[in-house]
């Protein structure tokens, strides 16, 4: 490049993962890195908006290993992450399962594994590739023996870590694993419907309907878009083999809620929904199951059965993320609050 700096590559450029990694690296006086995202779409508004603040935008397909090969050309380091839930949402990807014969969930599953198996394809050849840091999820169906079979979205970025571990050791020295914990930003979406209390327009109070095990279940949580660029960087300060969940701070959707009333100054009661979550999908209803489950017998990120996890506090760089209240108290809530 011709500023002289290493290059960052970027993928999922345009997306709050890697949208939020370059964002951190230009919030910086001097980005220690020259900074490439890629994307499907060079022309797009959003890539158009990151041109415009230096970075280079280039074209480049999960789907295509040509055109990772061409992406990735140059880079001393490259942040990789795929998307599992879009193409679940694709009609055409559910068309493809039912002439397989597979569920859906499974189907997209098979269908990210394969793409970040490009995607580490690519990277084994970059010459003067220093630091790869991979996006992933613990293999929750392996670790837990066969006992978890439906937490497809992780099992598939999980499958392609050991794939790239076994299969390119010397690309696995240079690499790092990025856990992302559940995303704060969900409180705003249909999955965040689980946790998230609903107003009680004449009160002015709040009340969490849910059931157990769901609401004290621990889970990590952290800001995607406001974390995962500070946190790379800090992976990307430290030797690689780091296998990092990048955590703020470790929550049962009950106590989150608390927290959640507190940031915004409502009182707040909790009501046993059982028979538990039922969004009438049995497919998801067993995806979010198991996802409890797994979360209450070996952790999110499996730490109690891989030890090779460390938090933030552990890595050996400051990093500082703020509460989950403050982040709470900054949003603007009013508008989902009264659409429930
Ligand atoms: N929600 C949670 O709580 C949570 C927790 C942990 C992990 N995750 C994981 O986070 C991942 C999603 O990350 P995100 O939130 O950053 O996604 P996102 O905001 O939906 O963005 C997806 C990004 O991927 C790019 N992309 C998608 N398909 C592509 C392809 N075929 N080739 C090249 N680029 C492609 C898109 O770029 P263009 O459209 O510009 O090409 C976009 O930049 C999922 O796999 C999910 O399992 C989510």
């Amino acid at each position: 490049m011709s500023s002289g700096k290493p290059l960052l590559v970027v993928l999922g450029a345009t997306g709050t993962q890697g949208g939020s990694v370059l964002a951190h690296f230009l919030s910086l006086s001097s980005s220690p890195y020259a900074l490439r995202g890629v994307t499907r779409s060079p022309t797009s508004s959003k890539a158009a908006a990151l041109a415009a603040r230096g970075v280079e935008m280039v074209a480049g397909d999960f789907d295509d290993p040509t055109s990772l090969d061409t992406a990735f050309k140059g880079a001393s380091a490259i942040y990789s992450v795929t998307d599992y839930w879009n193409p679940m949402a694709d009609p055409s990807q559910h068309q493809k399962a039912a002439a397989a014969g597979q569920s859906i969930g499974l189907f997209i599953g098979e269908y990210e594994t394969q793409q970040n198996k490009n995607i580490i394809d690519a990277p084994a050849g970059v010459d003067g590739l220093e630091r790869f840091v991979f996006s992933s999820l613990p293999d929750t169906n392996k670790l837990s023996g066969g006992k978890y079979t439906h937490i497809f979205q992780f099992d598939s970025k999980g499958k392609a870590e050991e794939y790239g571990r076994v299969t390119y050791p010397k690309l696995w020295e240079k690499t790092s694993v990025f856990y992302a914990p559940f995303y704060l930003e969900n409180y705003f979406g249909p999955l965040g419907a689980l946790f998230r209390p609903k107003l009680n327009k004449s009160t002015g109070s709040l009340t969490l309907a849910i059931a157990e095990p769901l609401a004290s279940t621990p889970l990590p949580w952290f800001t995607a878009a406001g974390d995962t660029g500070e946190l790379v960087h800090a992976l990307l300060q430290v030797a690689p083999g780091k296998k990092l969940i990048g955590i703020r701070e470790l929550l049962s959707p009950r106590r989150l809620a608390e927290l959640f009333a507190e940031a915004l100054k409502k009182d707040i009661e909790f009501v046993d929904s059982n028979p538990g979550p039922n969004s009438g999908n049995p497919g998801l209803s067993k995806g979010l199951l198991d996802l409890v489950g797994w979360c209450v017998e070996f952790g999110y990120d499996g730490a109690k059965v891989d030890k090779n996890i460390v938090t933030p506090e552990n890595l050996g760089v400051p990093v500082a993320l703020g509460s989950v209240k403050e982040w709470f108290e900054r949003q603007e809530w009013e508008q989902v609050l009264q659409s429930d």
